[in-house]
């Protein structure tokens, strides 16, 4: 059994995919194809931000986008610590402070109140906040009314890392167009991936999207080789856009068949009544169910349940052993006066089952009846 299996993907559209690829080895513009424009117009209307640029990851999505929002040296973000690397690393590369907040136990976005307690020790410490980077993680949009809210107040951009929640929705708007701007990512493995690397970022603002896109291209002007900007090579290849286009046809569909093996996951581990903590999704709110994430209870040895998973031939994986705040490289950073409790706790005790959307009824009721008796083997 795979983790996430993407061969099965594969197998329905690859007559599509190889047809597009040949169009772009005809045409040759391997660069800044025609792909591009079309992959962008359909997420545009997918996501209906007003634009979309597409780029060489969900990193340089995020980097484009701070760079837009004029993010200078010593200025301060708050992310949460409870991410993929990416999220605070980007503040890094432009210099900023990355600030890290807590999340709460039950969505495992970050958290209203512990944003307000960073605010209020960054004021004391003379710490000159910005904005509040949001991750939708495993799937499920930040809670960005109450969000929006505070940064209103603050005077602070909210800028949503939307690489795994890409295609929630949200009170009836989707994510990737909650807030001023949003990045994604297209890494193979996400809920909308290519081939390689790509990423995108959605805005509604022109002055932004126009920033980024010069930055994206080495900080580009009206002409080639005449530069407005310090920027970056942030292209997407163009066979990875004609990937993308044929991976679209089939996103919308592959949301709903994540949503209803999440639905069965839920309905399987509520009537074995196993002793673990379920995904919650706020109300008004769903999930693009880039992961289906459990917590195990505190004396069940999750080193053990992993290790017995495998020997059943069921894959789990760790999203994140260690919090950012808790790495080497960002030890020195500021992080909010609750201490990230929540997030230590996580990290302790989550582990994600296999989420594709291809996963068979008979396989998740394997992996459920599994995880359920070994957890009670356990403790
Ligand atoms: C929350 C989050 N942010 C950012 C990224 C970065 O995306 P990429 O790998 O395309 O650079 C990822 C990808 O793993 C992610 O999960």
């Amino acid at each position: 059994m795979d983790f996430i299996d993407l061969k099965q993907q594969q197998i329905l559209i690859r007559k599509n995919v190889d047809k597009r690829i040949a169009r772009v080895l005809d045409h040759g513009k391997y660069i800044q194809g025609p792909e591009i424009t079309e992959l962008e117009n359909k997420l545009s209307l997918f996501s209906k931000s007003k634009f979309v640029l597409c780029c060489s990851s969900g990193t340089d999505a995020l980097v484009l986008g701070l760079i837009a929002l004029g993010l200078k040296p010593h200025e301060g973000v708050i992310v949460p610590s409870f991410t993929f690397a990416s999220t605070a690393e980007a503040v890094c590369m432009l210099g900023g402070l990355p600030f890290f907040s807590d999340v709460k136990v039950d969505t495992y976005n970050i958290c209203e109140e512990s944003i307000k307690n960073s605010i209020n020790k960054a004021k004391k410490i003379g710490i000159n906040l910005k904005g509040i980077i949001t991750v939708g993680l495993f799937g499920q949009p930040s809670d960005m009314d109450k969000i929006k809210k505070i940064a209103s107040v603050n005077n602070l951009w909210v800028f949503d890392d939307a690489a795994q929640s890409f295609g929630a929705m949200y009170k009836g708007q989707i994510s990737g167009n909650l807030c001023e701007i949003s990045a994604t990512s297209f890494f193979p493995a996400k809920p909308l991936g290519c081939y390689g690397d790509g990423g995108a970022l959605f805005t509604n603002e022109e002055k932004l999207y126009k920033i980024a896109y010069s930055s994206h291209l080495h900080g580009m002007g009206k002409n080639k080789y005449e530069y407005d900007r310090i920027g970056m090579n942030g292209r997407i290849d163009t066979i990875q856009a004609a990937i993308l286009l044929e991976k679209m046809t089939i996103f919308k569909s592959e949301l709903l068949k994540r949503e209803s093996i999440a639905n069965r996951y839920i309905e399987k581990f509520l009537e074995l009544n196993t002793n673990i903590k379920l995904p919650k999704l706020l109300k008004d709110t769903n999930s693009s169910w880039a992961q289906f994430t459990i917590q195990l209870p505190f004396n069940c040895n999750r080193e053990k349940f992993q290790s017995l998973m495998k020997e059943r031939n069921i894959p789990t994986a760790i999203y994140y052993p260690i919090p950012i705040h808790c790495q080497a490289p960002y030890k020195n950073f500021p992080i909010s006066p609750d201490n990230l409790e929540n997030t230590m706790k996580l990290s302790n005790c989550v582990i994600s089952l296999p989420m594709h959307p291809y996963l068979s009824p008979e396989n998740i009721d394997y992996i459920s009846t599994n995880v359920d008796k070994i957890i009670k083997d356990l403790i």
